[in-house]
């Protein structure tokens, strides 16, 4: 059996240097574990910390609890924190979620809100918004200037479509928000006047200090990528809820309206059009990125006979797709974040020009640390607007109606994270259909 520490160090040294890649070899908790993790939530100065570092851990390993997850261990351990979150997390992680709310449910009435917002998020991941809103007033109720309740509450708002809502509660802890993300706030004023240059000149290309996908950054990025596709869930990540939400949707959608063809613009890796196509063999999906190796690393990724891989400009491309014959879709996910409006515009024309009936996307749309507000479309101060780093928010309602198209279905998915820290419940995506209009 693996030991946590190999020797004893001092218990501030241990929690830094040892604890978690020791945790990280385990094939199951055993009781010496939990002692071993009850002693140093003892002593640990900043115990929220430690509990959503094991919130984290916990929900990427389900299996850790195969041995636990017993009688015999919970008679001893349960009511511990460390113990019912571990049980909880891990549950959670594999979308167990009535064992999961059982374990937080022994936790309603601490004396810290920790445990009560994870109640929320498990009624979230259940599809129950009714009993999310009653568990965070709940929460509100007993902690009304806690940070974390307080944010909670505003992401709540914000997924439910009430932005002035969303904002009232994010303006009671702005002071907090600012000094968490101040780093953030001062590097996005270059790439703010970069954006608005950019749109008073009209310029198409991204000013080159801005445009990241180097070869080296593209080619990790996409094992990134495909590594959490292909290992989290829905419950376990935001990418393994992003592409869990595409397939359906997507699944459904090109079902529904008979669809022959999908263009994914900046595909990456394309195990988001892979999903659908399993199941589509009369659709077409064809991925396209800049680079001819992600062309390649698709292919040798991907091997179905209604999936192609195409590399260069998604401009002079175009034409090309809209020889297929039949209605189509083009798509793109977290792509035109990285763009200037202008180009955006030209694309969704060029788009138009070719025939495509929809257009089908999912984009960043989280907390501007610029304007450190949230926006509905039609109240955005500018058409674009820089988001965080090189990311920027567009007013998609805008630009799809200058080019010829109408949203007509719109969602703020809401990411059901057992635990958020800030920068997560700032965060924010939409998924849009848009159609040709008439
Ligand atoms: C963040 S990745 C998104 C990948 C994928 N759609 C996903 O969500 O998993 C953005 C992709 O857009 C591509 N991209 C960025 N700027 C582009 C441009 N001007 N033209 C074409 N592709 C671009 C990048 O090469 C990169 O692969």
């Amino acid at each position: 059996m693996l030991q946590l520490f190999k020797k004893p160090v001092p218990v501030a040294q241990a929690v830094k240097q040892n604890v978690w890649d020791n945790l990280k070899s385990l094939d199951h908790f055993t009781e010496g574990n939990i002692t071993t993790l009850e002693r140093l939530f003892e002593d640990a100065t900043d115990k929220h910390g430690f509990l959503a570092q094991l919130s984290k851990f916990c929900v990427a390993r389900p299996r850790l609890i195969k041995l636990i997850d017993t009688p015999y261990f919970s008679k001893k351990h349960s009511g511990s924190p460390v113990y019912d979150l571990i049980i909880a997390a891990c549950n959670y992680g594999s979308g167990n979620l009535v064992r999961s709310e059982e374990a937080v449910l022994r936790h309603a009435n601490d004396s810290t809100p920790f445990f009560p917002l994870l109640l929320a998020r498990i009624y979230r991941a259940s599809g129950d918004a009714e009993k999310e809103s009653s568990a965070l007033d709940a929460a509100l109720e007993r902690f009304p200037v806690d940070l974390f309740t307080l944010l909670s509450k505003s992401e709540f708002e914000l997924f439910q479509g009430n932005t002035a809502n969303a904002n009232a509660y994010l303006e009671k802890v702005k002071p907090a928000v600012i000094e968490f993300l101040q780093a953030e706030i001062d590097a996005i004023k270059d790439s703010s006047e970069d954006l608005r240059s950019a749109i008073r000149e009209g310029m198409l290309s991204r000013s080159s200090k801005f445009d990241v996908y180097s070869d080296d950054v593209t080619r990790a990025t996409w094992l990134g990528y495909f590594e959490r596709f292909l290992t989290q869930n829905k419950f376990q990540s935001g990418d393994g809820f992003l592409i869990d939400y595409l397939d359906n949707a997507l699944t459904a959608f090109c079902k529904k309206e008979n669809i022959k063809a999908v263009l994914d613009f900046g595909s990456l890796c394309a195990e988001i059009i892979a999903r659908p196509a399993k199941k589509l063999p009369h659709t077409q999906f064809i991925g396209i990125d800049r680079q001819e190796f992600v062309a390649t690393m698709n292919y040798e990724a991907y091997d179905l006979p209604n999936m192609a891989f195409e590399s260069g400009d998604i401009i002079d491309y175009l034409p090309k797709f809209g020889e297929i014959q039949g209605k189509k879709v083009f798509f793109h996910v977290r792509t035109t974040c990285l763009l200037y409006p202008a180009l955006i515009k030209k694309i969704y024309s060029s788009a138009r020009a070719a025939g495509v009936e929809y257009i089908i996307m999912w984009e960043g749309d989280g907390l501007s640390r610029e304007h450190l507000q949230f926006f509905n479309f039609d109240d955005m101060p500018e058409e674009s607007i820089a988001r965080k780093s090189v990311l920027f928010n567009h007013n998609y309602k805008a630009i799809l109606n200058e080019t010829g198209y109408e949203i007509i279905e719109f969602v703020r998915p809401a990411f059901p994270a057992i635990y958020k820290d800030i920068n997560d419940l700032v965060g924010s995506a939409v998924y849009i259909v848009a159609k040709l209009q008439k």
